[in-house]
């Protein structure tokens, strides 16, 4: 197999520019709905990308689980590898790609820890078996085999579900946007990119961006 012969066009959509909604999160959330519409898998997985305080990257994905004001929020280990470079950098962008829409929204922003409460009310609606395994799992640390962990799993599995607490080091972490572009596939790669930049006033600035 030859890489460089996949090829594929993008022909679904057009973004007009003059449809667009002044706010970037009104406008991700109505792109969310046809992404839900189009019965895309997964929409709501998204790449993390953060940066160490050496200034080295690294991404992964992780699921969007809430929008409030101008943050994605997602949940994970504040002592993984994600968690460290978020809270030591700051610096974060998201990515989704929507194959069955052919679109692609880039975030970037700041990231914040998500209150204890709003972490707790998350923690205790997840199913039983998620509750466990994040409490297990030290998560992105090296370790010697899955067996210890699944013992601690199987010890703890007999706990009763009012016994079962939030770990301290687990929780959201919200990335408050400055940065967002909506990108349409198009035909011959002549494709439509729209960004929003936040100003320092608080603002929403919208500009095209080339292909
Ligand atoms: C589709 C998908 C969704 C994921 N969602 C999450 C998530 O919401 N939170 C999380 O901690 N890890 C999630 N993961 C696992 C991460 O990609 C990653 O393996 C893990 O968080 C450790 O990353 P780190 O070592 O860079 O911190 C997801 C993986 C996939 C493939």
């Amino acid at each position: 197999m030859d890489y460089k012969d996949l090829r594929k066009e993008y022909l679904k959509h057009r973004l007009d520019p003059a449809s667009l909604h002044a706010d970037p999160m009104i406008q991700f959330k109505l792109w969310f709905d046809e992404a839900l519409q189009a019965k895309v898998d997964e929409p709501n997985a998204m790449v993390c990308a953060s940066v160490s305080a050496e200034g080295k990257p690294s991404s992964r994905y992780v699921l969007l689980k809430e929008l409030k004001e101008d943050q994605f929020i997602f949940f994970t280990n504040y002592h993984s590898r994600k968690g460290i470079e978020l809270f030591e950098t700051k610096f974060c962008s998201l990515v989704f790609y929507w194959r069955e829409l052919e679109r692609q929204i880039r975030i970037e922003g700041i990231a914040e820890k998500c209150s204890a409460a709003y972490s707790d009310e998350y923690f205790n609606s997840r199913p039983h078996g998620s509750k466990l395994s994040s409490i297990v799992s030290p998560q992105s640390s090296k370790i010697e085999s899955k067996e210890y962990l699944e013992s601690e799993l199987k010890r703890i599995s007999g706990m009763d579900a009012s016994e079962i607490k939030r770990p301290e080091h687990w929780g959201g972490i919200g990335i408050r946007a400055n940065y967002i572009e909506f990108w349409q596939g198009r035909q011959d790669r002549f494709h439509d990119r729209v960004c929003y930049t936040k100003t320092e006033s608080g603002a929403w600035e919208i500009s095209l961006l080339a292909p």
